[in-house]
């Protein structure tokens, strides 16, 4: 509930500092896209509606954050640059991705903020199911591919989850999600966004590769347009229920952004890693969520839907996949 809601109370500066962002052309997104503009950082929005991307651009160029004054705003924001995303589209992940590894001296942030819920019975171009390739399989790749890019320093890896993932189960004979729910399939990929987050940080870890840490988050009920497809696919109403329950009980879109904020700069997080923050802080996990066997059987069938080799030296994985891919 708001009153609950936790700001972001770090004061750090991302002067210099590159951060991409997916999903940043509203919501969430476009509200942590305008705090980390405002320390100073060049912050990539990584979308795929440029229309809707140019009047995010211009809106967090001329608006600041609460808080703080316009002239204060002006004289310590960073850069913003817009590269085209489509995650139902696992070449245009790779093509984003591409463009940013040649243009782009490094990356310290990145977070994987993109998100659909309640889609209808739809398949992507590469024959995966909608919610489950723009929640989670695109950013698996994304993420993936920007590692290498990422090695040269210290960098954060931000995962949005929902805490709808306490509902979820991976079924592995089903994992293209042919048999299930439109609800369920979006609590499923925010339960996998949660075990990926805890599987990269361990394969990280086992490859001493130090300076990169993951997180993953649930930011709150919030009324955004998340709830868009939910008229067609679940019932007429869905999406104005979850609009009025959101800003009766849930947070601002501003507080929404607070704990990917934290999570992306927050110092005292700055040696965590494979952890789940809510309002935040860091906060335990349940169920699914907690089993590390259903983590790494995940990374293995992520890897066969993508038509990656799962090696298990993970340096040699980054390599494989680069070459690859790119
Ligand atoms: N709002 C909540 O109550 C809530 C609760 C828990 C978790 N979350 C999570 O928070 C994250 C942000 O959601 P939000 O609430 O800010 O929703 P939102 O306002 O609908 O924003 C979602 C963003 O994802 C982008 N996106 C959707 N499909 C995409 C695709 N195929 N390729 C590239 N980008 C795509 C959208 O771009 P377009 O505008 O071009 O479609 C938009 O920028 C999501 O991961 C969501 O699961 C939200």
């Amino acid at each position: 509930m708001w009153f609950f809601n936790q700001m972001c109370t770090s004061k750090a500066r991302l002067d210099g500092k590159t951060v991409v962002i997916t999903g940043a052309s509203c919501g969430i997104g476009k509200e942590t896209a305008r705090d980390l503009y405002g320390r100073g950082a060049r912050v990539i929005l990584a979308c795929r509606n440029m229309e809707k991307t140019n009047k995010a651009v211009e809106d967090i160029k001329n608006n600041p954050p609460p808080g703080i004054t316009k002239d204060e705003y002006l004289n310590n924001v960073g850069e913003l640059a817009i590269y085209c995303l489509e995650l139902s589209s696992l070449k245009s992940v790779r093509d984003c991705a591409k463009k940013i590894i040649k243009h782009e001296a490094a990356i310290h942030i990145l977070v994987n903020n993109a998100g659909v819920a309640a889609h209808q019975d739809n398949k992507t171009e590469d024959g995966i199911e909608m919610t489950l390739q723009v929640n989670y399989l695109g950013h698996f790749l994304f993420t993936i591919l920007l590692i290498p890019k990422m090695q040269s320093s210290s960098c954060r890896i931000v995962n949005v989850s929902s805490l709808t993932y306490i509902t979820a189960n991976i079924d592995f004979d089903d994992i293209n999600m042919e048999r299930v729910s439109p609800l369920a399939r979006y609590a499923r990929t925010k339960l996998a966004n949660i075990l990926f987050t805890k599987e990269l940080a361990r394969r990280l870890k086992e490859a001493n590769i130090n300076g990169i840490n993951v997180y993953s988050l649930h930011p709150g009920m919030i009324s955004t347009n998340i709830s868009r497809y939910a008229n067609e696919s679940i019932f007429y109403g869905f999406s104005f229920l979850f609009d009025m329950l959101s800003r009766l009980f849930g947070k601002t879109i501003v507080q929404g952004a607070q704990t990917t904020i934290y999570c992306s700069i927050d110092e005292e997080v700055a040696n965590q890693t494979g952890l789940y923050y809510v309002n935040c802080g860091v906060s335990n996990t349940y169920l699914k969520a907690n089993d590390h066997q259903c983590a790494e059987k995940l990374w293995h069938a992520s890897c066969r839907l993508l038509h990656l080799e799962p090696d298990e030296n993970f340096t040699t994985f980054l390599e494989t996949v680069s070459r690859q891919m790119l």
